[in-house]
């Protein structure tokens, strides 16, 4: 019998705020053995150092591969490079617009382009408040093109009682999403 691959995700980090989910989605996946293969914007260094004190290669640890922004080369930028789902965690309103309108400036944009012509799933972590009408539209645009918009909102009826905890439960519901539960997770309705 052969072995069955682990399932593998691209997961992108944009210079958006909410890097602890990013953080926290890196180690849970690098936990659960599956391949990460990983990219970081310049934007998104800079938010990542700011806000985790953390640099670009010490999260790469969690990766099995990081890529360039700029290598067009890299097999991310390839269909026909198999993968079970991208992530773009946190996700700006400038990847996001890049998106929509079919702009692959980098390889973020360019994966995510190749993932929703593959019809794979694309997750975009989206962060910003108040939203303009031009964030709406691009957003309403990747939902029609097959996309999974889940903005960074955590909800507050589990009580977190730390921002580790606020930050753990929104993971959670990405690894539902992803179809990669937590068998830890807080769940409405189920004590545990
Ligand atoms: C501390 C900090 C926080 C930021 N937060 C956001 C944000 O929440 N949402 C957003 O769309 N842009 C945010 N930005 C702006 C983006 O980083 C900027 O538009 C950048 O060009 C995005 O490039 P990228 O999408 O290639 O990462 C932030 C910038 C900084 C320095």
């Amino acid at each position: 019998m052969t072995a069955h691959p682990p399932k593998r995700y691209i997961v992108a980090l944009t210079g958006a705020s909410g890097m602890p989910y990013a953080v926290s989605l890196l180690q849970k996946l690098a936990a659960k053995n599956v391949e990460i293969h990983g990219l970081v914007s310049a934007a998104g260094a800079q938010v990542l150092k700011l806000e985790t004190g953390l640099s670009t290669s010490e999260v790469s640890r969690y990766m099995t591969r990081l890529y360039d922004e700029k290598d067009f080369a890299a097999p991310v930028a390839s269909g026909s490079f198999p993968h079970d789902g991208m992530i773009i965690i946190p996700c700006t309103m400038g990847t996001l617009g890049a998106i929509a309108n079919g702009i692959s400036n980098n390889l973020i944009h360019r994966s995510a382009d190749v993932t929703l012509k593959e019809g794979r799933r694309l997750l975009l972590i989206l962060r910003e408040t108040p939203l303009n009408r031009i964030h709406i539209t691009n957003m309403l645009r990747l939902a029609e093109a097959g996309a999974t918009i889940m903005p960074a909102m955590p909800g507050f009826y589990h009580h977190p009682t730390s921002i580790e905890e606020l930050v753990a439960m929104f993971v959670d519901r990405i690894l539902d999403v992803l179809g990669l539960p937590d068998p830890e997770a807080k769940r409405w309705g189920i004590e545990s």
